[in-house]
């Protein structure tokens, strides 16, 4: 028998200890969130992915009253990142979320299961690690990749 633990390396941030990238993609994520359609969770979630063409593409979660056709603002941002621009990958997404009382959330959110798994598939395509940073008032956490936030995953091509 052999016992495996898997660690997840978080690193906790404030915002002034960001890059400047890093800052930008935080405010995209921050300022989308401004789009998002939240009728029934009234919980305003957006997504920014900084492509490797340097585009740094919007998304923010779109509700519907059929509740299960919504969809994150991060497989929003995904879906279209790589409709539009193909050719390029992946190399950073931020996440902000707003909360029910308008306020922005004081501790980061996370991606869902099946966010994680479609952001996978774009890491996968990468080749390299794609950068995730989780944006709250009080701390950011940065994540080194996609794959440390599901690490046994199913993926086609590893
Ligand atoms: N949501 C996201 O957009 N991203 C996440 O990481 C978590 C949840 C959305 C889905 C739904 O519109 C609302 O937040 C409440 O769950």
């Amino acid at each position: 028998m052999k016992k495996v633990d898997i660690i997840v390396p978080l690193t906790v941030v404030r915002y002034s200890e960001l890059s400047e990238t890093e800052r930008k993609l935080v405010d995209a994520a921050r300022s989308v969130t401004a789009n998002s359609y939240a009728p029934y969770s009234h919980f305003r979630v957006g997504a920014a992915i900084l492509l490797s063409n340097g585009e740094i593409i919007y998304g923010s979660n779109q509700e519907n009253a059929a509740y299960p056709s919504g969809l994150c603002a991060e497989r929003t941002a995904a879906f279209y990142a790589h409709s539009r621009y193909p050719d390029a990958t992946f190399e950073v997404i931020a996440v902000a979320a707003i909360d029910t009382d308008g306020s922005e959330i004081k501790a980061p959110i996370a991606p869902c299961g099946a966010c994680r798994q479609s952001l996978l598939e774009y890491e996968t395509l990468a080749g390299k690690p794609v950068k995730v940073i989780l944006v709250g008032s009080d701390e950011i956490f940065i994540i080194p990749s996609v794959r440390s936030l599901l690490p046994v995953a199913f993926t086609e091509f590893s």
